[in-house]
């Protein structure tokens, strides 16, 4: 076998956005399973804001990411040589592959993917992965909502923000999303069915919020931080139950929380409680099952957007932190069908 392994290595901390200086693409040489282990060819690499946290030096809930080395990346591959009896060729796994072109695992570091007709695969690493579980367990485990309820909804046309309204309103909660611009609020009324939208791009989203939620807000599930999250901290009822997701506005810095408003917890004795969705992993099985349930009738939309080949992720990762993505931002390594690998290569 002598094919390459393009890796996508990170060289230099970024102070800020991510740019060109900070990486380097690499051609190592093909890995090659030992026993026990597989050989996975990736496809897609998710892109998500909290990779910009892992590039820091200092811990997130991750190890900080080490200089030089391959980048750490969440990934969905095909496997093409396995010396384990639980994967074939062919199979689809998730894993943490990493940002590069193929990896070996072990069986325990892969899980398979029992991909349904009509639902497209890379859904498998998007709502019907740790995206749906975030917003599924994040909205009725720290939420707990009561039907009638207003929540309000930060990112909304987001991965995760989007699931979250789509299942407030199954819930019978009053929805009412912000997002930035025209395009990304029609698409959560129209299509998603969420009650209202605030684009907060057109300015004025505490005069909006007053309009929307004159009952005030009951929960929100927060995944932006800063001037918005204060206004709506602003605006929260007694005993508020707030979601905090993520703080998607401060990971290439500069942004910082308004202690006055969080000083409204105090004033409204709300909770608010962090989250990791990986608390949630137990409930994997039984989530996905009614999150593909509801893909498969329509009633649940999501938006995937996919750019191609491991010098796109830098591009991949402005389009997330300026907006430019509506849904998953996910990076195509290499084509879904088919096996690369001819069986006889050694
Ligand atoms: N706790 C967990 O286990 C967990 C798991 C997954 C994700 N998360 C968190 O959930 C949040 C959403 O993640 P996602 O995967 O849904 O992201 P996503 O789909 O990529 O959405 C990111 C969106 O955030 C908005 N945004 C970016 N920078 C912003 C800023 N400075 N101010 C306001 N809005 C900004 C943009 O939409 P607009 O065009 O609307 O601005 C962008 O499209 C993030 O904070 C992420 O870290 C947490």
């Amino acid at each position: 076998m002598n094919q390459l392994n393009q890796q996508w290595r990170l060289v230099a901390r970024p102070d800020g956005e991510l740019a060109a200086e900070h990486f380097t693409i690499v051609s190592a040489p093909m890995p090659q399973p030992g026993a026990g282990e597989v050989l996975v060819r990736t496809i897609y690499l998710l892109i998500p804001p909290a990779m910009r946290m892992w590039m820091n030096e200092r811990d997130s809930y991750m190890p900080a990411q080490t200089l030089g080395e391959v980048m750490s990346g969440i990934t969905l591959g095909v496997v093409e040589r396995s010396n384990h009896p639980g994967f074939v060729p062919g199979m689809y796994v998730n894993g943490m592959g990493g940002c590069q072109e193929w990896f070996v695992a072990t069986g325990e570091q892969l899980m398979p993917i029992s991909a349904q007709a009509g639902v497209p695969l890379a859904a498998y690493r998007s709502v019907l992965d740790v995206q749906g579980l975030t917003a599924y367990c994040g909205l009725t485990e720290i939420c707990r909502p009561v039907a009638g309820q207003t929540l309000v909804v930060t990112a909304a046309a987001g991965s995760v923000g989007s699931l979250v309204c789509q299942i407030g309103k199954k819930l019978g909660l009053k929805v009412v999303g912000i997002a930035g611009g025209p395009q990304k609020c029609a698409w959560l009324e129209r299509e998603c069915g969420i009650d209202a939208v605030i684009d907060y791009k057109a300015g004025e989203v505490g005069q909006r919020l007053d309009a929307l939620c004159p009952q005030g807000i009951d929960l929100v599930f927060e995944n932006v931080g800063g001037e918005i999250f204060d206004l709506i901290l602003d605006r929260i009822n007694d005993h508020a139950r707030i979601a905090l997701c993520g703080l998607i506005s401060s990971y290439n810095g500069g942004v910082t929380q308004k202690t006055s408003s969080l000083m409204q917890l105090v004033n409204k004795t709300a909770t608010m409680e962090g989250f990791l969705v990986r608390d949630y992993f137990g409930r994997y099985a039984e989530v996905i099952q009614q999150l593909q349930t509801w893909v498969l009738d329509g009633s649940l939309k999501c938006q995937i957007e996919i750019l191609d080949g491991l010098d796109s992720i830098v591009d991949a990762m402005a389009r997330v932190f300026h907006g430019k993505n509506q849904g998953i931002q996910l990076v195509r390594l290499s084509p879904e069908a088919g096996l690369t690998l001819l069986h006889n290569e050694t």
